[in-house]
C-alpha cells in the first residue's frame, strides 16, 4: 500500500484547520471519502441528474444502467450470487430494521444478540418484543470480551425457538470480530437464521456471504469511503422473497387496483421511492475504490497502527483498553478508558482536537447498553483506516500522555 499515493486521493486530509492538518480517527463512525467517489457522483449531477426505474428515456436508461452496475459491484465486493440480492438502504440500521419488522416472527420466537451490540442491533428487538411477543436473549461474552461459544451452543440447545441470531461481526465498542462462521453453523444446525450487522466488518476485511453461509448482512457504505446515508442489506434471494415489504410504495409493486397491490421480486420491492441514484453510484465507486487497495492489505495496515497505539498508551496511569488484549483481535479500533480524579473521556478527546486536531470519538459509541451493565464510564475511541500512518499514531501516543497528565497534574 503507497498511503501517502492514497492520502493524496482524499481532499479532506489536504485541508488545514487552525493553521494543522487533521489526524483523522474517527472512521468506525464515518469514513473520508476519495476523489473517485466524488467523480462519479459529480457525472450523475451533472450529466443525467434524473429518476431511474420508472422512464424510458435516455437519461433515465442511463441512471438506469449505472444503479445495475454499482449492484453488480456490491455484488461482487460481497461474493454474494446474484445483484438481486443486494438491497440498497440509508445505513446499516435501516438494513437490520428492515429485517426487525419483516420476518415473520410468532410469538415467542427468539432473537439471540451478543452483549456487545450497537443501538441499531438491539433496539429494534426491544420493539419487536413490544409489538409482536418475541423474546430478545443476550449471550454474554468473556471476561475478555472473547465470544463465549460453548455458553452460545448452550443457550441454542436450551431454547428451541430461537428463530434468528442477530449479531454484530465486528464490534463498534472495541473491534472484536465475532467466530462467525462456527455461529452460523451451530445456529443453522439449530434452525435459526443469522444476521450480521457488518458496519464495522466490510470496510476492513474480506467479506465473503456465500462462504458464511450468512443469511442476511447490513452494512454501511459510508464507513467503507462511500457516500453519506448509503447501506446494503444482503439478503439470500429465498429469504427476500420471503419477507414482507417494509417501506412500501413507487416502485416496489408491478401494479395496484384501489384494494390491492402486487409487489415487485426483490429488491425492488424494498427500494420505495425515488432513490438516492447519486449515492448509489458513488457506492459503486468506492467497492472500486476498496478492491484496488485490497482488503487484506488495509486489515494488515490497520492492525499495525493498532499495534502501535496499544503498546503505547496500554500501561499509561488510568488506561484501560476495552476487548481482548491483543491488538490483532482487535483491528482497527483502540478503545479505551482513562481512570482519573480530574476530567472525562469528552475532555480528553476535546484536548486531542484543540491542541492536535485528532478527532476521535468519546462516550458510549451507541453501545450504552454495554457500559450501563458494567456501570462504566464514557470511552475514548480511535478508529484507524487504510489512510492513516504510523506518524500519526505515534502522535496520538505523544498527546495522549501529555492530555493525561494535564488532568492529572
Ligand atoms: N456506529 C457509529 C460509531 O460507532 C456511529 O461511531
Amino acid at each position: 500500500m503507497n498511503i501517502r499515493k492514497l492520502r493524496s486521493d482524499f481532499p479532506a486530509l489536504q485541508k488545514k484547520w487552525n493553521g494543522k492538518f487533521p489526524i483523522y480517527f474517527d472512521n468506525a463512525c464515518m469514513t473520508l471519502k476519495p476523489v473517485q467517489v466524488r467523480d462519479a457522483m459529480d457525472e450523475y449531477y451533472n450529466e443525467y441528474p434524473v429518476c431511474g426505474g420508472r422512464s424510458i428515456h435516455k437519461m433515465a436508461k442511463k441512471v438506469d444502467e449505472k444503479v445495475g452496475e454499482a449492484r453488480e459491484k456490491m455484488q461482487e465486493f460481497l461474493g454474494a450470487s446474484s445483484s438481486d440480492e443486494v438491497v440498497f438502504t440509508r445505513n446499516t440500521t435501516e438494513g437490520l430494521n428492515l429485517v426487525a419488522n419483516s420476518l415473520g416472527f410468532d410469538k415467542g420466537d427468539i432473537v439471540l444478540t451478543t452483549d456487545r451490540e450497537h443501538n441499531s442491533n438491539l433496539v429494534p428487538w426491544q420493539v419487536q418484543a413490544k409489538r409482536r411477543g418475541i423474546k430478545h436473549v443476550v449471550v454474554h461474552s468473556n471476561p475478555d470480551n472473547t465470544f463465549d461459544l460453548d455458553k452460545f451452543e448452550e443457550t441454542l440447545c436450551n431454547n428451541r425457538n430461537v428463530r434468528l441470531v442477530s449479531m454484530v461481526h465486528t464490534a463498534n465498542l472495541d473491534g472484536y470480530t465475532i467466530p462467525a462462521q462456527e455461529i452460523i453453523k451451530l445456529s443453522h444446525e439449530h434452525g435459526a437464521l443469522v444476521m450480521l450487522d457488518g458496519a464495522q466488518s466490510a470496510p476492513h476485511k474480506p467479506i465473503d456471504v456465500k462462504a458464511l453461509d450468512v443469511d442476511f448482512f447490513a452494512l454501511s457504505v459510508h464507513k467503507m469511503v462511500g457516500p453519506s446515508g448509503m447501506g446494503v442489506l444482503y439478503g439470500k434471494q429465498e429469504l427476500l422473497v420471503e419477507l414482507e415489504p417494509f417501506i412500501v410504495g413507487g416502485d416496489t409493486v408491478e401494479d395496484s387496483t384501489y384494494e390491492d397491490a402486487k409487489f415487485l421480486p426483490p429488491p425492488e420491492k424494498f427500494e420505495a421511492g425515488l432513490q438516492n441514484y447519486a449515492g448509489i453510484i458513488g457506492s459503486g465507486a468506492a467497492v472500486d475504490y476498496l478492491a484496488d487497495v485490497g482488503l487484506p492489505n488495509i486489515r494488515e495496515h490497520e492492525e499495525k497502527l493498532n499495534r502501535i497505539i496499544t503498546e503505547g498508551i496500554k500501561d499509561m496511569p488510568g488506561v484501560k483498553i476495552i476487548g481482548p488484549a491483543d491488538p490483532a483481535l482487535r483491528g482497527g479500533i483502540v478503545s479505551f478508558t482513562v481512570d482519573m480524579p480530574h476530567g472525562d473521556a469528552h475532555d480528553i478527546a476535546l484536548v486531542l482536537d484543540e491542541t492536535e486536531n485528532i478527532e476521535v470519538r468519546s462516550g458510549a459509541f451507541c453501545v450504552h447498553s454495554w457500559f450501563n451493565y458494567r456501570k462504566c464510564d464514557a470511552a475514548v475511541r480511535a478508529s484507524l483506516y487504510l489512510y492513516n500512518t504510523e506518524d500519526e499514531a505515534r502522535k496520538f501516543i505523544d498527546v495522549i500522555g501529555k492530555t493525561i497528565g494535564l488532568f492529572n497534574p
